[in-house]
């Protein structure tokens, strides 16, 4: 049978049905899986940079999440008891993916996205707000190694940490002795 004789009943409704899923198909990618498929298709090392764009999507995805509660303020002074606490606790949950005081970059590989280096000779977050580092520690980033701490950190363990990082450029000096103890497991 030759396609123009095709009744046009049964033509309509499969072309109706396609372009409706193509729509669905497209709508499911654009919406839940372009973030992810740039890092797993398109990035295939991990020593590749990310592509300008994708640090804006998943930069700008996390921004968005974090929204009003970068301005939280912490409820624990910037004293040294809070610093050391955090010191500790820096030590034994994040300093395996992001380093310890004084190292040049991270040493944790083998992720995509790496760790940041989260202390000095970089900046790290100590210029963000306290209340998005502690936004990003209790809730983790999407996609990444860093995960959630809500169920393994306190609310007062978070911000003490979070205050740590705050103020890496500016440590008292037995907080940085703390940083610099081997990790103990
Ligand atoms: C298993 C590895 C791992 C551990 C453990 C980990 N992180 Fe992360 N963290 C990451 C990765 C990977 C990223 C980058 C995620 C991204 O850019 O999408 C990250 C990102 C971050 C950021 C955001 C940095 C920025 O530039 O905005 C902060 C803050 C952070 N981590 C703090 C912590 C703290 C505090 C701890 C310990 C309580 C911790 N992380 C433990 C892997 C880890």
């Amino acid at each position: 049978m030759d396609a123009t004789e095709t009744p046009v009943s049964n033509v309509v409704p499969t072309r109706e049905h396609e372009t409706v899923c193509d729509a669905c198909g497209t709508t499911v990618v654009a919406f839940y899986g372009l973030p992810h498929m740039w890092r797993f298709i398109l990035i295939e090392d991990n020593d590749t940079k990310p592509l300008p764009f994708e640090e804006t999507i998943a930069g700008a995805a996390i921004t968005a999440s974090i929204g009003k509660s970068a301005d939280d303020q912490s409820p624990l002074p910037v004293d040294e008891a809070n610093l050391l606490a955090g010191a500790k606790i820096y030590m034994q949950a994040c300093a395996g993916c992001h380093g310890r005081l004084d190292q040049a970059s991270s040493s944790a590989k083998g992720f995509y996205p790496l760790p940041p280096h989260l202390l000095p000779p970089g900046t790290g977050v100590t210029d963000d707000p306290v209340g998005a580092t502690y936004w990003v520690v209790k809730n983790g980033i999407r996609f990444s190694a860093m995960r959630a701490f809500n169920q393994k950190l306190s609310d007062t363990e978070i911000w003490q940490v979070s205050l740590l990082l705050r103020n890496a450029d500016k440590l008292p000096n037995a907080v940085q002795d703390a940083l610099r103890q081997p990790q103990q497991e």
